[in-house]
């Protein structure tokens, strides 16, 4: 008896107006067509476009024909050219950065452009086994009729290279170096034997892989040499400037609040300014103008935990307030993020805020909303 869940057999557009978050290959069909469909550069063999239209559907731009295509990373250009330019090599490609710089996003929105196909994914843990990377077995059919092809069960990467699409590996410094090191012979010889039935499978054109990394978790299970070898590896910075990180949180919040009926705030900028400078303050551990020092809380304090603070916010607006974004929306949000450790963190907030937000113009609002949550 088979008793998984099939998404995939459902319509397609009946599955795309109901899941809570569809692929990125879903969500931006119609830019993806639009792309393919205006791209006359030459495409690597399998690659759904050509390595400039890829960039493109990443950075955003303008088609002949006057189709928009949305941002979806905001940052460098040659960032995403050389991230894109990896993945038509032999190398993997490592994206690597402190958490909530997008690369888990910019990951999902490279496969779904190169391949069409995000989904093949491996979450990487320090209890991901090697039948996550390789292959695993149905166990009643192994034991019915033996080891088999019918019999095994393919994982993510194999599907990819047997497919020649991208696959991804999430978190892969958490994995135990062990297990790290099965990519190896994927990734240096492009095949995965599989000596229960005396077989392999080899990797098709088309197939790389994308794995991320966290800048922070360097040292828990730092990469083999012989496996960093395999990869080019691109650092995600922070974003470059306050305007920038403004611009990424109101896109983000955006389009996540439309996905949540959320109605759209008539003016929440002022909020979301306020709560970058906050955020970008106690991350640099100075002040924006560069004139007083600060103490950096535990906490990430990433453009992420922004977007997630910022959305909050416009739900309670939604929910309990007049639809307007006000201080007292994002103030506990605020706090939740920045006082993880309750000791050390709430010191330092309480500082910042009697030393640096009650003294700036026109914060007055969202300093009593902060004095307020502030225990
Ligand atoms: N430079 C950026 N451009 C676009 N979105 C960004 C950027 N930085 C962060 N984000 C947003 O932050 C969110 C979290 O990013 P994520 O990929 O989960 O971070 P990471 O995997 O690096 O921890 C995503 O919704 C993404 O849209
Ligand atoms: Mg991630």
């Amino acid at each position: 008896m088979r008793v998984s869940v099939e998404p995939m057999s459902m319509e397609r557009g009946e599955a795309a107006a109901e899941v809570l978050r569809p692929h990125a290959e879903h969500t931006f069909a119609a830019e993806l067509a639009a792309l393919a469909a205006q791209d006359d550069r030459p495409r690597p063999a399998r690659w759904k476009l050509s390595p400039w239209a890829v960039a493109t559907y990443l950075l955003g731009g303008a088609l002949p024909d006057g189709t928009v295509i949305t941002p979806k990373y905001v940052g460098p250009r040659h960032i995403v050219e050389v991230a894109v330019t990896t993945l038509a090599t032999d190398r993997a490609l490592l994206l690597l950065g402190v958490p909530g710089t997008a690369k888990t996003w910019v990951s999902e929105h490279l496969a779904a452009a190169v391949s069409g196909d995000s989904t093949l994914l491996v979450q990487g843990t320090a209890g991901t086994p090697e039948e996550a990377i390789r292959y695993g077995w149905n166990y009643a059919r192994l034991l019915a009729q033996g080891p088999s092809r019918d019999a095994l069960v393919p994982s993510p990467v194999m599907r990819a290279m047997a497919a020649g699409a991208v696959a991804r590996v999430e978190e892969l410094t958490r994995v135990p170096a062990d297990v790290q090191d099965t990519l190896i012979t994927i990734l240096s010889e492009k095949t995965l034997p599989i000596p229960e039935l005396g077989q392999e499978v080899q990797a098709v054109r088309g197939f790389n892989l994308i794995a991320t990394a966290n800048d922070r978790d360097r040292g828990v299970n730092e990469l083999s040499s012989a496996l960093r070898r395999r990869f080019n590896t691109v650092v995600l910075p922070l974003p470059e400037s306050a305007e920038a990180e403004v611009d990424i949180v109101s896109r983000r919040v955006a389009q996540i609040g439309r996905s949540l009926d959320l109605p759209a705030p008539p003016d929440g900028l002022d909020e979301i300014r306020r709560v970058v400078t906050v955020f970008r303050e106690l991350r640099d551990g100075v002040t924006a103008d560069g004139r007083t020092r600060l103490k950096s809380p535990s906490g990430a304090l990433s453009t992420a935990e922004a977007i997630s603070v910022v959305t909050h916010g416009l739900a309670l607006a939604a929910h309990f307030g007049d639809g307007v974004l006000r201080p007292s929306d994002v103030a506990a949000g605020v706090l939740g993020a920045v006082v993880r450790d309750p000791a050390a963190d709430r010191v330092i907030w309480r500082e910042y805020l009697e030393a640096v937000v009650r003294e700036r113009d026109g914060w007055t609002d969202f300093y009593r909303a902060c004095r307020e949550v502030t225990p």
